[in-house]
């Protein structure tokens, strides 16, 4: 089991506190914990612990409880629930937002710490509204803004599995939220802006197949949690939705999955969606940084209907950003170019191939790779920087890795080469700083 991990904090965190600083009211501040909090910086927890709630009673479990367990991985809940080496669904993964640490809670059917008494219908209420049994505002770091998509039926059925799971007799650890955040009422602005409580709505001019995959993209999936622009009060307009941003605390960067050509899904194959949500690797590329995560904790186990449902509805997201791409790759300077190519052939051909092809499957080709050529060349620089493992998943169980070059490379050196495969081959992206290059170093690892 690798420990894969996902960087955050620091400087970063601060970068987004400062954006905050300027809204003027804390209601409005606070909506930025949907994005800031979002991302738990847990290493991901082992195949043998996310294995343990399934291997309870498998072989005699009802039905609906089996189905509960396919829509909990649909839903990610163990990702966020789950603590570094904690037990299972026992929570206490510490979520670092500009104004605090959030603790998830216990959500195991211990009757003192968990959800042991709660019933169905109560159950239900919370991922409908957004409000707990006792009356509390939940903060949107858990993703209820989507969550409230959910139908009843499948609620009952998550429910029913959550039950099933062992309890732990596990107290949950109290926020740790600066005032005024630790004040809940003040979700009542948040959720004035952001939140619309409604059970998913099927498109009756879409096909069963696309209604299926919104209902998994837009709800349990929470797939916008990450892949929307937020504007400078936190939260996101409708029509941003999809189109790619920067998640704060974290700093990756969430491209745009709609049909956009230039950052977007626009140029993809189903089947290359498929791949990359099932396996975390296809012929477009490998996931990496969080998005590893949800493969490695809930895309890989979702079945190929499913996984092809969610393709064909992103498929159908409406291009955003029309017309950015096109006309000859940017200017570079001719020293940086040399450079960036000379340490590309010594240091990344032997993987990545002499023309940025890959070799399919195991290293992702990077010509033509939107990932690389996007505004934002925050991924890039971080993956070269510290390297990456896709996940291990069922389609792919031994994937390759790419080793660091933070120690080899200097700022100059690292600006250079990525600034030559985001320019190389056709590609159109911009050139990149060493100044950009040292920002990036500061983000801790773990
Ligand atoms: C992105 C992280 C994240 C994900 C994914 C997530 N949760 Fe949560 N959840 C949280 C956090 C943080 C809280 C605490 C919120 C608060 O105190 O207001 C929470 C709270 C809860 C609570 C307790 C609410 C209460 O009234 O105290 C339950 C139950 C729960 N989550 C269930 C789930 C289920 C079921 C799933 C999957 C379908 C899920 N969560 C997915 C982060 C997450
Ligand atoms: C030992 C083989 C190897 C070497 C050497 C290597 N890489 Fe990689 N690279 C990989 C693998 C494997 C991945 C997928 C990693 C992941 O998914 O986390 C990857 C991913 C990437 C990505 C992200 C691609 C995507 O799918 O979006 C970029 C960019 C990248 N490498 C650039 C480079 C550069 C630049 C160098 C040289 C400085 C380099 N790599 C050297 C194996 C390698
Ligand atoms: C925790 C944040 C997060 C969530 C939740 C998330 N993603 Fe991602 N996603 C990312 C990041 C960061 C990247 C960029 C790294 C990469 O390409 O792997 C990414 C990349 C992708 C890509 C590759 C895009 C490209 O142009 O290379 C696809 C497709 C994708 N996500 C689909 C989804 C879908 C579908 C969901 C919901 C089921 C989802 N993501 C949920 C963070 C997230």
């Amino acid at each position: 089991m690798k420990t894969f991990s996902t960087l955050s904090v620091g400087s970063h965190m601060q970068r987004a506190a400062h954006l905050t600083h300027r809204a003027a009211k804390p209601i409005v501040a606070l909506a930025v914990l949907t994005l800031a909090a979002i991302l738990p910086t847990s290493p991901f927890v082992s195949a043998a612990q996310a294995a343990e709630a399934s291997a309870v009673a498998a072989n005699a479990r009802p039905e609906v409880v089996v189905r509960g367990e396919y829509l909990a991985r649909a839903g990610d809940c163990i990702a966020c629930h789950t603590a570094p080496r904690g037990k299972t669904f026992a929570g206490g993964l510490a979520m670092e937002t500009p104004f605090g640490t959030l603790y998830s809670p216990n959500i195991t059917p211990d009757s003192k710490y968990g959800i042991g008494k709660w019933t169905a219908d109560q159950f239900y209420a919370m991922m409908h509204t957004g409000k707990s049994p006792d009356g509390k505002l939940i903060y949107p770091a858990m993703p209820i803004a989507q969550y409230t998509k959910v139908t009843r039926q499948d609620s009952d059925a998550i429910f029913a599995y959550l039950k099933s799971v062992p309890a732990v007799h596990q107290a949950n650890r109290k926020h740790d939220m600066r005032f005024p955040f630790n004040q809940r009422e003040l979700l009542i602005g948040w959720r004035t802006l952001y939140f619309s409580e409604g059970e998913f709505q099927p498109n009756t001019k879409r096909s069963a197949e696309w209604n299926r995959g919104a209902y998994l993209v837009e709800g349990l999936g929470h797939c916008t949690m990450c892949h929307t622009k937020i504007n400078m009060l936190g939260g996101s307009s409708k029509d941003e939705q999809f189109a790619g941003g920067l998640i704060p605390v974290q700093n990756w960067y969430a491209p745009s999955l709609t049909s956009d050509k230039d950052g977007g899904l626009g140029d993809w194959s189903t089947k290359d969606i498929v791949d990359l949500l099932q396996a975390g690797i296809s012929d477009r590329g490998a996931v990496y940084g969080p998005m590893a995560e949800v493969t490695y904790h809930s895309l890989q186990y979702m079945t190929d209907d499913d996984a092809k449902a969610m393709a064909v509805y992103l498929k159908t997201l409406p291009d955003n950003d029309p017309g950015r791409k096109a006309g000859p790759p940017a200017k570079v300077e001719p020293a940086v170019a040399a450079n960036g190519k000379r340490i590309y052939m010594a240091k990344c051909s032997a993987c990545h191939g002499d023309n940025g092809e890959g070799k399919q499957q195991h290293y992702p080709p990077l010509a033509g790779n939107q990932s690389i050529e996007m505004d934002s060349a925050v991924n890039p620089i971080r993956i070269v920087l510290n390297g990456g493992f896709s996940p291990g998943t069922r389609r792919n169980p031994e994937p390759y890795g790419m080793p660091p070059f933070a120690q080899e490379l200097s700022d100059a050196d690292a600006a250079a080469v990525v600034t030559y495969i985001r320019t190389a081959w056709g590609n159109h992206g911009q050139p990149v700083t060493a100044a950009q290059v040292n920002e990036l170093r500061k983000a801790p690892q773990r």
